[in-house]
């Protein structure tokens, strides 16, 4: 008989694993940093701010000559902006908080019907065809307008259109079970009821869901065509250089052409042809592996340590231990032992199928969902844009969040032609498939490089701790190459955008803290990431950067391909009421936030950001919440001494880091938008073509309820009140007298 025992028991043996640091490297060692931190404090007290401020525009001097045009355009656009909301406060009511003006109304919780001959969701764990129903855990999304005969895309389209919605993973607490999970978590050796399996692996992946404008709002259109789910079972091809890399056979696809399923969906991208991206981040905790690891050769143990996937595991969700399970073969594939003498017997390599960014195309429903390979494996949070130009190569930025792990960009080997737009995934295969990877390194005066991350860089060739047997190796094991290449450990890097107004690049780096110590005591600073000194609760504490920053650069001559940029720190997180030395950027009551996660820049107001927290550390003062943001230029604040006070490193007390920061955040350029129910994060966001409507993914309410039935121990009965369990939701909200959001 399976047994339960108490789910918050289980949970808080669950490591996320985004918290753990999977990166032994010597890349930017505290010593090497220490000492530069040394030289900056001297320069910085001999020389104080004019000298550091000369030196910044130094800095600035290589992309100043060629982007004059563009940061006077920048400056015009966003002192040409004003908000016209005003701020909502911090709040910890179990409600979703939007401006006065404004309504906010749910469009798509977890299990409501894709189809009109679905039922309504229950909601009390008896519902079991999420194949046809909204998934769990709503995060990122993006909106493609329909064209007016509703066959194709129209990016302007504005009457109907389909939307694309990530489902990054099922409910810890089992709220889709009648009776929570049964034999969940990694210490679990018994059995899992097949049911609940198939539930969770349908409860995962992405919505295309049809939406259709109706009195200045949208509603969902059930009788569409276009709706429906990609899930962790869903086939998909591998395209790209590891397409049938030895690497990639398993037993159900011997050459490495195909997989199944799509996991952990987190953040998004689009294509300038009208695809979607969905990005498979921790995909590294559904593995099951309990073997003997001298039946695994040493590269193979080397990726497996450094993706996190560890022996003797089962993954929090024991999909691999399924009793009275149909077909097995469904389920023995979560398992990353080695069972069979040979690859295309087994799924020894499974795991390599996941961590990529997968192509799926909203207007052809039967089109297989493509894993391109091209932009890399890792925890991939993101595949943002930058704006296409004829002639040029394609630029995405993705970052890779765990802690201490890296930013990424790919460029596509070929030169975009407009006339590709209409091509679908035809055009995918063209610019996504061959190109070149870069890891970026972040130097302490300001400047970056961008790192290829290929064969052709001898470092990685020549790498002495893992040697790489072709490109499909060095892409499969990019954390890998990155190591070898000398990238800079970042701070969770979460999401990234490109502001349409000037082309710099914006990276949230969400925090650095482990649950066995912060960065401080176990991970080196630089000067991208230099303060691990924080408040939390009224406490000072040196635990890591505990309320996160966002950078951003700017790539030489404004070229989104260049292989060198200038950066700065656009914004610390802190609570407004921190001391000078944590909240660095002036945040105030109208816009103090910590952990910022999701980053996204509107397309209809050009130069409006919005910023979205993941946030455990402020929550005792606020929910989750969402801020709008109208931000400067890179090289538009100064150098800054961060001081990280009586730290006990190396017995050394006081640390101090030298960094750039942009202008400090007045109400005026950074006032809080939204405040969402309790236990949420807020995740994802997307817009109409006209800017009078926003869509919001609320994710999780109610995480660290007691209880998976018991109503009385629910920390949030959002959205549908009352009693009832709580759901992940995408809220559409519009200003009452119709026009743009926030501006
Ligand atoms: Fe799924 Fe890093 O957020
Ligand atoms: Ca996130
Ligand atoms: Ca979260
Ligand atoms: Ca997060």
């Amino acid at each position: 008989m399976a047994k339960k025992p108490d789910i918050r028991t289980v949970l808080k043996k669950i490591v996320n694993p985004e918290d753990e640091n999977h990166n032994p490297s010597n890349n930017d060692s505290f010593n090497q940093v220490l000492d530069r931190a040394r030289l900056g404090r001297r320069g910085f007290l001999k020389g104080s701010s004019s000298l550091a401020a000369a030196a910044m525009l130094g800095t600035g001097l290589a992309f100043a000559a060629d982007s004059t045009k563009q940061a006077g355009k920048a400056a015009k656009a966003s002192t040409a902006l004003r908000f016209s909301f005003n701020p909502v406060a911090k709040s910890t009511a179990d409600t979703l908080v939007v401006p006065e003006g404004y309504t906010a109304r749910v469009l798509l919780a977890t299990g409501d019907p894709l189809k009109s001959n679905v039922t309504p969701y229950k909601n009390d764990g008896t519902d079991n065809d999420f194949e046809v129903r909204a998934g769990d855990h709503h995060d990122a999304m993006h909106y493609f307008g329909l064209n007016r005969a509703g066959n194709g895309w129209d990016p302007n389209g504005s009457e109907r259109a389909l939307l694309c919605i990530n489902h990054e993973v099922c409910e810890d607490l089992g709220f889709v079970h009648p009776n929570g999970p049964t034999n969940y978590g990694p210490e679990r050796t018994e059995a899992r009821p097949a049911i609940e399996i198939d539930k969770e692996v349908a409860a995962h992946g992405v919505t295309v869901v049809e939406v259709a404008k109706q009195g200045g709002t949208y509603v969902v259109n059930r009788d569409s065509r276009y709706n429906h789910r990609v899930t962790a079972a869903t086939r998909c091809q591998i395209s790209g250089p590891a397409r049938r890399s030895p690497m990639l056979a398993t037993a159900f696809s011997p050459s490495g052409e195909q997989t199944r399923g799509t996991l952990n969906n987190c953040a998004n991208g689009y294509t300038p042809w009208g695809t979607y991206l969905t990005c498979e981040e921790n995909w590294a905790g559904y593995f099951n592996r309990r073997e003997d690891e001298s039946t695994r050769t040493a590269k193979e143990l080397a990726s497996f340590k450094r993706y996190g996937v560890g022996n003797e595991t089962s993954g929090r969700y024991n999909w691999s231990r399924a009793e009275a399970a149909g077909n097995t073969d469904l389920y023995q594939r979560w398992d990353v032992s080695k069972t069979a003498s040979r690859a295309n017997q087994d799924y020894r390599n499974v795991a390599n199928t996941f961590g990529w960014v997968v192509e799926i195309d909203p207007f052809n429903p039967s089109a297989m969902p493509q894993k391109r390979t091209a932009i890399g494996r890792f925890a991939h949070e993101g595949c943002w844009p930058a704006a296409a130009v004829e002639g040029q190569p394609l630029v995405f930025y993705s970052g890779d969040d765990a802690r201490n792990e890296y930013t990424y960009k790919f460029v596509s080997a070929a030169k975009w032609d407009p006339r590709d737009a209409n091509r679908g995934m035809a055009a995918g295969n063209k610019y996504l498939d061959a190109g070149t990877l870069y890891a970026a390194k972040f130097n302490d005066d300001g400047t970056g490089e961008w790192l290829p991350l290929t064969l052709a860089n001898p470092a990685i060739a020549n790498y002495a701790d893992y040697d790489f047997a072709d490109e499909a190796d060095v892409l499969i094991n990019a954390r890998i190459a990155a190591d070898a290449a000398g990238a800079t450990k970042m701070d969770r890097p979460e999401w990234g955008g490109v502001n349409p107004v000037n082309g710099d690049v914006y990276l949230t780096l969400t925090n650095n803290v482990s649950s066995s110590g912060g960065r401080g005591v176990k991970t080196p600073l630089n000067a991208a990431n230099p303060r691990y000194y924080a408040e939390v609760k009224g406490e000072t504490t040196s635990n890591g950067n505990v309320n996160g920053h966002v950078i951003r650069w700017r790539e030489a001559e404004g070229n989104h391909a260049a292989t060198s940029f200038t950066w700065d720190v656009y914004l610390f997180g802190a609570q407004a009421d921190a001391a000078p030395d944590v909240n660095l950027s002036g945040l105030s009551a109208e816009n103090d936030f910590s952990s910022p996660d999701g980053l996204w820049f509107s397309a209809a107001v050009p130069g409006l950001l919005w910023l979205q927290t993941d946030d455990g550390y402020y929550t005792d003062t606020t929910n989750c919440m969402m801020l709008a943001a109208l931000p400067g230029t890179v090289g538009d604040g100064e150098a800054k001494m961060v001081n990280n006070k009586a730290v006990p490193i190396n017995g050394d007390g006081d640390q101090q880091v030298k960094t750039y920061m942009g202008q400090a955040a007045s109400p005026r350029v950074l006032s809080r938008f939204l405040v969402g129910p309790r236990d949420c994060e807020i995740t994802g966001i997307t817009e109409s073509p006209d800017g009078t409507v926003i869509f919001v993914n609320i994710q999780h309410p109610g995480e660290n309820s007691e209880s998976s039935t018991d109503p009385a121990l629910f920390t949030s009965h959002w959205p549908d009140g009352g009693n009832a369990r709580p759901r992940s939701a995408t809220v559409v909200i519009t200003r009452n007298d119709g026009g743009k959001i926030a501006v």
